[in-house]
């Protein structure tokens, strides 16, 4: 007998997937349909200290191969998902809180406030972020996502992870993970935010296809899933002691097994999920349960990391 359930953080996830944070998540409503949907957790939108409108529309597009988009973290202020939290029913399944201060006081407030609600939720700290105008992705300057990392550590006081934009260069890897290996309170890395500052062009209208950035966006979806595995991958061999979260093109069964095997704890949804709807996790739940009966997998736990070289 198969089975989807896991345990992450000391706490039972019936399912490995949930949405990857800015899907579907913006407020009660969207979070409720991922409460109420076969995913086995959920994620907050990144949230910043003060309610945020984001860029201007059109900020995202969905296109044949994925998506772009520049929304800009619009957001209804962290005390809105932290009031979230505090109704969640932790029984239910667990929930994350995904935080993405503009400068490090802010996420040092933003989280000093959830450690003082002393919840279950677990905080993904947003170090990734392509789309707001000035604000540089904190995790391509190991310097400050280091400052970053160190003031978070010291002000909060339980395990939490950090999302990460894509790498491109072993080097770069190798200079991440040995920040990363500094922080024991770093229990998981998810990998990997959309692939930044992009352009789609409509060629009829000799456009670009949003508005934000002169049409520079986050790509996901199809474009993205080799990337999201090399980085899970990388993250998965050099930092041994904390887990990896995959994210970044999965719409199928095969694709959830494909992060699995690259060393994914869990696994994120983000264009497919905008696309499809909440529908989407049972269908992938059933497909991720097919391929595992059919290999003669009995959990999960067994494929994490497998993959073999040549
Ligand atoms: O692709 C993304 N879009 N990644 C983020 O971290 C934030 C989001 C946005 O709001 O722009």
């Amino acid at each position: 007998m198969t089975t989807l359930s896991t345990t992450f953080l000391g706490q039972t996830f019936a399912s490995p997937l949930f949405n990857a944070s800015g899907v579907r998540c913006f407020d009660k409503d969207e979070l409720n349909s991922l409460l109420a949907s076969a995913s086995g957790s959920l994620v907050t939108k990144s949230c910043t200290r003060e309610a945020r409108t984001g860029n201007p529309e059109p900020r995202y597009v969905a296109t044949p191969l994925g998506s772009i988009n520049s929304m800009g973290l619009p957001n209804k202020g962290y005390g809105y998902y932290l009031d979230y939290a505090k109704a969640h029913d932790y029984s239910k399944k667990p929930l994350f809180m995904s935080v993405a201060g503009l400068s490090l006081d802010d996420n040092i407030a933003m989280v000093a406030a959830i450690r003082d609600a002393a919840l279950p939720a677990i905080v993904e700290l947003n170090l990734s972020c392509p789309n707001v105008p000035g604000k540089p992705q904190i995790a391509y300057d190991f310097d400050a996502m280091d400052r970053m990392l160190a003031a978070v550590s010291a002000e909060y006081d339980r395990p939490f992870g950090v999302k990460m934009p894509p790498y491109f260069d072993i080097a770069h890897f190798d200079l991440a993970a040995e920040v990363l290996n500094r922080y024991p309170a770093v229990a998981f890395i998810t990998c990997i935010n959309s692939v930044g500052n992009a352009l789609v062009i409509d060629i009829e209208r000799e456009e670009v296809v949003i508005k934000p950035k002169d049409g520079f966006g986050g790509l996901g979806g199809d474009y993205v899933l080799p990337t999201a595995l090399a980085n899970v991958n990388a993250f998965h061999r050099r930092c041994p002691e904390k887990r990896v979260i995959g994210c970044g093109g999965v719409r199928s069964g095969e694709h959830i097994f494909m992060h699995l095997l690259a060393g994914a704890s869990l696994v994120q949804v983000g264009t497919a999920l905008q696309e499809e709807g909440p529908g989407i996790f049972a269908r992938l739940n059933a497909e991720l349960a097919a391929i595992l009966e059919r290999k003669g997998y009995a959990s999960i736990d067994e494929v994490r990391g497998r993959l073999k070289t040549l």
